[in-house]
């Protein structure tokens, strides 16, 4: 049996932060919103990381599935990424010009991404989303945007939702939701906004939290492409989660179709601070028609980061061994669940995998196997997809197999 973890510095080090920061840890990698339930299974401060593994404040190792819930793809402090920011850092990062190292940047992108002709650079996931949508306004005169529900798209104002705090009616008026998948109800939203929708903004598959993920169905992205181009509709990829998980092409060409506007931030350099929103050629003028910038977006660094990330995943054929490793995971959790009786469902793809314990539809279950695992040193999180990075190795498979098998078997014994 293994050692089961416990946290007091981290309690230790949350409570001070209660006192000085807003919710302690705010968003994604607080307790709330990461949803670490139940909360006293999960440290909730790192003391440091390197490749597939993050120690907490109290000294525990953890084999990580969230990737600092995704940039980590290729490792934790990869040796040629670091070299490479580190050889930039020596010349120049944040300066009153730009460094050419964006250009050098860019032009990779254009090689690299197929819908892309050019490229634009910003910090976060948010930016770029953002940056796509008021791109399809300036360029259609349009207001209204399409979304899927359970979509995520970043935490600016007209992403939100009505009843958010902070949120106006005003923020939202122009928003339309259908069903995923449901071509039919998408058709009947166009019907009635006709020359109104200025863009459909997707993932490219539903890998939203709290639900098993879904990929397109049959014809899907196809029967959408047409749509918006028979409607002089924007289509906007938002890849910022899954983005080089699935294809090194974007994800789009993943699927089998072209995206007008395709959003990158997560898995683009490894965890320096860069995002990208790349498009095609008719859309350059409206993209340099707006205006939108940011204090750090030209810092040179996280570009040399860039570059070098995206030449080793190349090298590595990073999206197929990503998926290959998360398959074997995917099948030895599968069958490891099924030894004690439970349905493990796993879904989406597997580079970017969404765990969900399928015999108890209250998911507290799931939730009390996931606490288990947790403690054990297998960092996976309640209901958000997780993460495969190309440093896991099999050594690392087997032994959170191994973590699972126990995990189960606690569980199992507590209800029976
Ligand atoms: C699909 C998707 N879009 C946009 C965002 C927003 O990115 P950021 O948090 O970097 O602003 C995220 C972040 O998780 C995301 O998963």
């Amino acid at each position: 049996m293994r050692k089961v973890y416990e946290y007091p510095k981290s309690r230790a080090a949350f409570e001070r932060a209660c006192k000085l920061i807003p919710s302690g840890i705010y968003g994604h990698q607080g307790p709330a919103e990461g949803c670490y339930v139940p909360v006293e299974a999960f440290p909730l401060y790192s003391s440091r990381a390197q490749g597939s593994y993050l120690w907490d404040l109290d000294g525990n190792k953890f084999i990580d599935y969230m990737a600092a819930y995704g940039p980590n793809v290729l490792g934790y402090n990869d040796p040629d990424v670091d070299e490479a920011a580190a050889r930039q850092r020596a010349i120049s990062d944040c300066t009153t010009l730009p460094n050419p190292v964006m250009v050098d940047f860019a032009d990779l992108l254009v090689e690299t991404v197929a819908c892309a002709d050019w490229a634009f650079f910003a910090k976060n996931g948010n930016d770029v989303t953002t940056c796509a949508v008021m791109t399809a306004r300036a360029y259609t005169h349009r207001k209204k945007i399409v979304f899927f529900k359970g979509y995520y798209h970043g935490v600016s104002p007209w992403t939100q939702k009505i009843d958010y705090a902070g949120i106006l009616e005003e923020d939202v008026q122009n928003n339309l939701y259908v069903t995923w998948n449901d071509f039919d109800e998408l058709q009947e939203v166009f019907e009635k906004n006709k020359g109104q929708i200025a863009c459909v903004i997707a993932q490219p598959y539903m890998h939203g939290n709290f639900a098993d993920n879904e990929l397109p169905a049959e014809g899907f992205w196809k029967k959408v492409r047409k749509l918006c181009d028979d409607t002089g509709t924007v289509l906007i990829i938002d890849d910022v989660r899954a983005g080089f998980r699935l294809d090194i092409a974007g994800s789009d060409h993943y699927f089998g179709f072209k995206a007008d506007l395709i959003c990158f931030c997560k898995a683009l350099a490894n965890g320096y601070n860069v995002s990208a929103l790349c498009g095609r050629d008719f859309l350059k003028n409206a993209v340099s028609s707006l205006s939108f910038t940011g204090s750090y977006w030209m810092s040179a660094v996280p570009f040399a980061a860039g570059i070098a990330c995206i030449q080793k995943m190349k090298r590595l054929n990073c999206p197929q061994l990503l998926i290959d490793k998360g398959t074997k995971l995917k099948n030895g959790l599968i069958a490891t669940a099924l030894k004690y009786g439970y349905d493990l469902h796993v879904s989406g793809v597997p580079s970017l995998f969404y765990l969900r314990i399928a015999d108890d539809p209250t998911l507290m279950l799931h939730q009390e196997w996931i606490a288990e695992c947790v403690k054990r040193g297998v960092f996976f999180t309640n209901h958000h997809n997780h993460f495969i990075n190309a440093s896991l190795t099999d050594e690392d498979i087997e032994d959170t197999l191994e973590i699972a098998d126990e995990a189960f078997m606690v569980v199992k014994d507590r209800h029976s």
